[in-house]
């Protein structure tokens, strides 16, 4: 069996990466947090000001994840621009805040589109560029919902069980092969996404707060660091995991 990455190390220079929904959040905060630990990277997103990101070592690529083709286009960008792939950080995201009987179809599919097909092509993309190479490590971005129910997250928090599971099945299918596949499940991020569920007021913010152990929600940074580590060789026992990052959500 091949060990690619040897252990200890949080250094990825010589590393390639592709992260997902760089344009801003927990995708930009990863992007930037890779180059500086020293991987090439690729940084994608639907709104092209991803492009802001773009400087020595990190080239861009617009488009929508949830499409065969630009999942295709964001791994061939990688391997010719640097020759290699060894770093999937799936993190564009969607979500929605409905209760069950207001959800329609199309709420659902658009949903699964975007955070269940395009962490599929993507890492489809990824594992068959990885394989001849001798291996690599994706990052999947779940949630705490994949773990605990909210009320009024059906389609979201089903989406973020289906990513954990499918990261799993890569994990224990392509681990003999220099492969590695972790989901990481944050709690309450300070983020854009929030926008539509919470009313954006201090208040509401400090409630997500409370309901954490560590009496704050997320920054995009402390799950950016939780993602270099599980892309870098210091993690190289770890596949298959679903990653808590959640202040303690969970833990209660
Ligand atoms: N913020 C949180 O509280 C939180 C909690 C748990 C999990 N997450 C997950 O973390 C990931 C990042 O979330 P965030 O909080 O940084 O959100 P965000 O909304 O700030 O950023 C998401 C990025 O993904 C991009 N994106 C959305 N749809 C896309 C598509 N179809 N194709 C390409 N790019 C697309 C957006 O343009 C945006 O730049 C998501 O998968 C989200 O579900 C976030």
């Amino acid at each position: 069996m091949r060990d690619p990455q040897p252990p200890g190390s949080w250094d990825l220079t010589g590393k390639v990466a592709l992260v997902t929904g760089a344009a801003r959040g927990i995708g930009e905060a990863t992007a930037k947090l890779l180059r500086q630990r020293g991987a090439s990277v690729v940084a994608s997103d639907l709104s092209a000001a991803v492009t802001d990101l773009e400087g020595d070592g990190l080239v861009t690529i617009v488009g929508d994840v949830s499409s065969e083709d630009m999942a295709r286009r964001s791994v061939a960008l990688a391997l010719e621009s640097f020759g290699r792939l060894d770093i999937l950080v799936n993190n564009a995201g969607r979500t929605l805040n409905k209760p069950l009987l207001d959800t329609s179809l199309e709420d659902w599919q658009a949903l699964f589109d975007v955070n269940v097909s395009g962490t599929f092509l993507h890492s489809r993309e990824a594992v068959r560029a990885m394989l001849t190479s001798g291996g690599g490590t994706l990052v999947n971005l779940t949630s705490i919902v994949a773990r605990v129910a909210m009320k009024e997250t059906a389609a979201y928090a089903a989406s973020k069980g289906a990513i954990a599971q499918l990261t799993k099945v890569i994990g224990v299918e392509y681990g003999d092969r220099g492969i590695r596949a972790n989901a990481l499940a944050p709690g309450v991020v300070e983020t854009d996404i929030l926008e539509g569920i919470v009313d954006d007021s201090r208040a509401t913010l400090a409630s997500y707060a409370s309901a954490h152990p560590l009496g704050r929600v997320g920054q995009p940074q402390d799950i950016a660091e939780i993602a270099a580590f599980l892309a870098s060789p210091a993690s190289s026992f770890m596949t298959g995991a679903l990653v808590m990052a959640d202040g303690g959500y969970t833990a209660l």
